[in-house]
């Protein structure tokens, strides 16, 4: 009887490639069937891309092949076929001129893998500092079910009896070989003590940050920000996301849903909670450009301002990755802010975030504070602004030094990182701790790639004094593992002709992080005429640097390509052959 048959599968979208009973559904399946793949796996089951970073020249996401693995279990499980895919993977310690002019790159790599293939829900395996953020914009671009998991942070440094952070340690230390206060020869043995397993930087720089961001999003089952590389809860999460992403695509739960306003508003917030990296601000904003959900610089400044940071971790605080994950991870810092997020807002699971985050417990108060006692009172990202940034410049106040939040200071101006390299260990240097170093040209279209510079090492004569800290102004980032009372993202750019361009040594620049004022004390007319002789640098000729500098927007807007704001879908009517 034709009322005991089992219901046709639904139509996917990878039925348009393996569906059809002609020479192009033939072409589809028998390609594929070279790598041994019996043909049931081609019966209209939810087919899952595993969109891969690993590289050996990306080393935090040198266990990605492994975690791909999980990954595939879980598709297995749950009925779907998984199929992996390599795309542009960007390490951060490796890239030159740096792994951010290529963000945009990878992720029209990962937008067009995922559109032009025949893929109905999509997991995105994240690691590094760039490659989180490359992966969202590209998948967002196209809307598919998708869901993230990040590979996990490393394990604690240990040096000598000491924890030692990523990145945060290695600013330290290098300032401690430039003070005399620690030899070349104690240098170069930490560095075997720094990172002695797989995963990402286990402060809370750049990659943590962003793996806490897709948790906050609501794109990744929860604990994905902190359980460690090498913990076997790792492989656990990998394998349980794969069996999710097939429901996902069963339930058509579209990245669309679940990055809504909301969802970024509570990624705001958490980064706020957590004392997360100012590039959050530059990556959210573009991923919700890709997504169509307006999110400006006044966000972070309005929404993060009154959220108390709970989480004691390098660079602001003392704990590292590891212990984050032990004292309760992310949900434990979500649970204490409940009142701050929207918990209705929809999460890659199936529930809310609001369900996700009930009651969860907190096993180290050390680590993990409450907004009673917090880490730090407010440590929202600020946004200054005045005619040295007519479009806005922020600063990492929880990073900064409280007394310089407010300074008026002479400027000591670089042209480029160059030209403060040969000269910061000048004696003669005209500079001391009361100046504001000003370093220009270092922007999206002036590195280009907008490199991580902001956090200018100090000259060895103010260091030699046992200051640490001086206002540091620049249109550069910073990375997430530093420190400091460092200015960064300063818009316009120097090289888009922005005012930074026309500060010169000897003027007076004021920073109110409180007021929100950056000013510099020059005359407008006396901007004019600098103005007029100014000279934008030389422009790259060719290949992607050209098309980069041709076409990226400045910081405030997330330094996307202007083109690349925005989705297409994932439908691609033609056929191949
Ligand atoms: Fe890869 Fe820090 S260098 S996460």
């Amino acid at each position: 009887m034709d009322s005991k048959k089992p219901p046709a599968p639904p139509k996917r979208r990878s039925h348009a490639w393996f569906g059809k009973q002609d020479r192009d559904g033939f072409v589809h399946r028998s390609w594929l069937k070279n790598q041994g793949y019996p043909h049931d796996l081609l019966d209209g089951r939810p087919i899952i891309g595993i969109c891969n970073t690993w590289s050996e020249l990306t080393p935090c996401n040198g266990h990605f092949r492994e975690l791909a693995e999980f990954v595939k279990r879980g598709v297995y499980e749950a009925g779907g076929f998984p199929l992996e895919f390599p795309v542009m993977s960007l390490g951060e310690t490796q890239l030159r001129p740096t792994a951010m002019l290529f963000r945009n790159l990878a992720s029209m790599d990962v937008e067009e893998s995922i559109r032009g293939n025949p893929i109905d829900g999509v997991v995105l395996l994240m690691g590094c500092d760039k490659t989180t953020p490359s992966l969202l914009m590209g998948a967002a671009s196209c809307d598919l079910p998708t869901i993230g998991l990040s590979g996990g942070p490393m394990l604690n440094g240990k040096f000598r009896g000491k924890d030692i952070g990523s990145g945060t340690g290695v600013w330290q230390m290098s300032e401690m070989v430039r003070a005399g206060e620690m030899t070349m020869d104690e240098f170069t043995a930490a560095e075997s003590c720094m990172h002695r397993s797989k995963g990402s930087c286990m402060t809370m720089g750049t990659a943590s940050t962003m793996a806490s961001m897709v948790e906050a999003l609501g794109m990744s089952l929860p604990e994905n920000a902190a359980i460690p590389a090498a913990d076997t809860r790792r492989n656990r999460l990998a394998q349980l996301t794969g069996r999710r992403i097939v429901e996902m695509v069963k339930e058509d739960l579209r990245m669309s849903k679940i990055l809504t306003r909301e969802a970024f508003e509570n990624a705001i917030r958490t980064n706020a909670a957590i004392g997360g990296s100012t590039n959050a601000v530059i990556h959210l904003i573009a991923v919700a450009g890709r997504m169509g959900v307006k999110l400006d610089l006044d966000d972070w400044d309005k929404l993060g301002a009154d959220v108390p940071c709970l989480v004691n971790l390098q660079p602001s605080g003392k704990f590292l990755m590891e212990d984050f994950y032990y004292a309760g991870g992310l949900p434990a810092v979500l649970t204490q802010i409940t009142d701050k997020l929207h918990t209705g807002a929809l999460t890659a699971n199936g529930k809310t975030l609001g369900e996700n985050i009930a009651n969860i417990p907190c096993y180290n108060r050390e680590v993990i504070k409450t907004p009673e006692e917090p880490f730090m009172a407010s440590a929202g990202i600020a946004v200054v602004r005045g005619n040295l940034a007519p479009n806005g410049a922020v600063i990492k106040p929880s990073a900064a030094s409280a007394h310089l939040l407010k300074h008026r200071g002479r400027a000591v101006v670089f042209e480029t990182i160059e030209d403060f390299h040969a000269r910061i260990d000048d004696p003669d240097l005209d500079i001391d701790e009361n100046c504001v170093m000003v370093l220009k040209n270092c922007g999206p279209k002036g590195y280009p790639g907008m490199a991580e510079v902001g956090n200018m090492p100090l000259p060895p004569k103010v260091l030699q004094k046992g200051i640490t800290d001086m206002v540091r102004i620049s249109d550069a980032r910073m990375s997430g593992t530093a420190y400091g009372t460092v200015v960064l993202h300063t818009s316009p750019e120097a090289a888009a002709g922005g005012p930074l361009a026309l500060v010169r040594d000897g003027d007076m620049i004021e920073l109110d992080v409180h007021a929100r004022r950056l000013h510099l004390e020059v005359s407008d007319e006396e901007l004019a005429v600098r103005r007029a002789q100014w000279q934008p640098p030389e422009a790259p000729k060719r290949g992607w640097y050209k098309l980069y500098v041709d076409h990226v927007q400045q910081a405030h807007l997330g330094a996307d390509l202007d083109f690349l704001v925005g989705g297409s879908g994932a439908e691609v009517p033609r056929d191949s052959h």
